[in-house]
């Protein structure tokens, strides 16, 4: 079997570290907290999340657990149907369904099955805003009635910021405020505007929850635990191979984890610096197409600058005159719209650094296929 898992929820002997911060996270929650997890796509929230979890149903007490991913819902009507698809998959048993849906009261959601999941789907149609706020009270009551304690968490949170019509983030403080049964996490990670709900005084949530700020695995154990499952399933690979995985996918555990799965796919026995070349290549050419699409989003300017941070790896003066010219990228006054432009679009990430900021391509593949480039 293949040791590097690529799907968020990884079982716990191919889940690397995350120790202080598992630890953390469950303290808040013990000492009655909500806790706001926030960090760059794809560096392990969600598979976090799921560990977290996973230790909490352990405990003999253990609490109700129940995870919401609203990444894909666009309005306060999706985000209630996935809220009750989340409750209703936990509770499972017939029995319990139907008291949750008797909660609901006169607006029952259209349930069906996912063909594929075969988990229920729900849909509602509401037809006035008092009817949204009074299911968003029930499903809310329905969790604070629980006879134990009960976990929330909400992924990709700062998805409530696009719904239109009324605005969820007020309502939900309002009903949450009072719970005293129901802690929530609240996962998310465009940073500034997970930073602005829960750190700005005009914000709803402002202050309503312990901030905490998920980093890269560090590099050291990271590299310790590719090595302890290569030995594990009886293949090895050389400190040099697992000093160019950090190197090339920056540390950033997505990347990490691919490539590694990789190069143990591709292996017989031990893995060398040319199984992780090719792995690499092999990554980049598969990915080429979907590179090249993302040339057409945008405008020659913006891929030309791109190009330039990913040849650069890092820049930290984007405006300054020195990066400027040895890519012909034009005058600072005009780039710097370009540079919150590609922010915005997540092509670029912005980290705040003691003197400034930061920026590197968002997508490491993206990156380094960018940067083969002429
Ligand atoms: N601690 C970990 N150990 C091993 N793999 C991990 C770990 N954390 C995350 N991953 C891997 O990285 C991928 C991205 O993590 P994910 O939790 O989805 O990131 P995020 O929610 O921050 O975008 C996951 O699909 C999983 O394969
Ligand atoms: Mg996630």
């Amino acid at each position: 079997m293949n040791p590097f898992y690529l799907i968020p929820h990884t079982p716990d002997p191919y889940f690397c570290d995350r120790k202080r911060d598992t630890d953390d996270i469950i303290r808040f929650l013990d000492n009655g907290a909500n806790v706001t997890l926030i960090s760059p796509r794809r560096y392990g929230k969600t598979g976090l999340i799921y560990h977290v979890f996973d230790k909490l149903s352990e405990r003999k007490k253990a609490p109700e657990l129940f995870y919401v991913d609203i990444y894909a819902t666009g309005s306060v009507d999706e985000f209630l149907a996935v809220f009750a698809e989340s409750i209703a998959k936990v509770l499972k048993k017939e029995s319990l369904v139907k008291s949750f849906l008797k909660f609901l009261g006169s607006i029952r959601p259209v349930i069906s099955q996912d063909p594929f999941t075969s988990e229920p789907k729900f849909s509602f149609t509401f037809q006035t805003d008092a009817e949204r706020r009074y299911s968003l009270k029930a499903l809310l009551d329905y969790l604070e009635k629980r006879p134990g304690k009960v976990i929330v968490a909400i992924d990709e949170f700062q998805q409530i910021r696009n719904y239109e019509g009324m605005s969820m983030e007020a309502l939900l403080r309002t009903y949450i405020q009072p719970l005293t049964n129901v802690q929530f996490i609240f996962s998310g990670s465009r940073k500034h505007v997970m930073a602005d709900m829960f750190t700005s005084e005009k914000s709803p949530f402002y202050e309503s929850a312990a901030l905490y700020t998920l980093d890269k695995i560090d590099r050291d154990v990271y590299a310790g635990f590719i090595t302890d499952q290569f030995k594990k399933q009886k293949k090895s690979i050389t400190t040099e191979a697992v000093d160019y995985i950090l190197d090339w996918t920056r540390c950033h555990t997505f990347y990490t984890q691919s490539l590694c799965n990789r190069v143990f796919s591709a292996v017989k026995a031990e893995a060398g610096l040319v199984d992780v070349l090719m792995g690499a290549d092999a990554i980049l050419r598969e990915n080429h197409d979907a590179f090249l699409e993302r040339r057409s989003l945008l405008t020659p300017r913006q891929w030309k600058f791109l190009i330039a941070v990913a040849k650069e790896g890092e820049v930290s003066e984007p405006t300054g005159a020195a990066f400027l010219q040895k890519y012909g990228l034009g005058a600072p006054s005009t780039v710097s719209r370009l540079l919150a432009s590609l922010v915005e679009k997540e092509l670029l990430m912005e980290t705040k650094t003691l003197v400034g900021n930061d920026y590197c391509v968002y997508n490491v593949f993206l990156s380094r296929w960018l940067e083969r480039l002429k």
